[in-house]
């Protein structure tokens, strides 16, 4: 109970300094029922999974997304303008840009290599990857 208290209190203050400026706060994601992940790797170890296992990686994707990006990247990865378009990395292409962004961050993105497991944000590129093609279609007509 008390390091319970403790460890929330301590990622409180953390949190607060490092996004003093935002209103984001990082949080750890579920990651039970995922196919365990050794390392970040370079490329998304999740894309071909197929059944159950695949939806439970999308549904893990979708909560680790609201969690921890909607704030920035826009409801449904739909971007507002405030940082890029999430939808729009390709496949395969985009993977290591991706992980490399995530881990490290950018200009106004934080890093969350401290704060997030592979498999939370493997999950989260696997289920931005459902929204694709639905997204190039809609920017670049069919
Ligand atoms: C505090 C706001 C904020 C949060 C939270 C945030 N981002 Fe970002 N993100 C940004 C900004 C701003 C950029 C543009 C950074 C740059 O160009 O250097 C960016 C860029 C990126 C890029 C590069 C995209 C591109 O097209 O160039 C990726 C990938 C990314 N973010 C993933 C994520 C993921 C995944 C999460 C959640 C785990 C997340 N971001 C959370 C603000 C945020």
């Amino acid at each position: 109970m008390f390091r319970t208290i403790t460890s929330s209190f301590l990622l409180a203050i953390f949190a607060g300094a490092v996004y003093a400026h935002g209103n984001v706060v990082p949080s750890a994601v579920d990651v039970e029922g995922l196919p365990p992940l050794e390392e970040w790797g370079e490329e998304n170890p999740y894309r071909d999974a197929e059944g159950e296992t695949r939806e439970k990686i999308i549904e893990t994707g979708q909560r680790g997304y609201g969690q921890n990006c909607v704030n920035c990247h826009g409801l449904e990865a739909v971007s507002g303008g405030i940082a890029p378009d999430l939808r729009m990395l390709e496949p395969g292409f985009d993977d290591q840009y991706f992980i490399t962004m995530v881990r490290e961050g950018g200009k106004g993105m934080p890093s969350f290599e401290e704060m997030m497991e592979p498999e939370s944000v493997w999950a989260i590129k696997t289920w931005l990857e459902t929204k694709y093609e639905d997204a190039m279609a809609e920017k670049y007509g069919n």
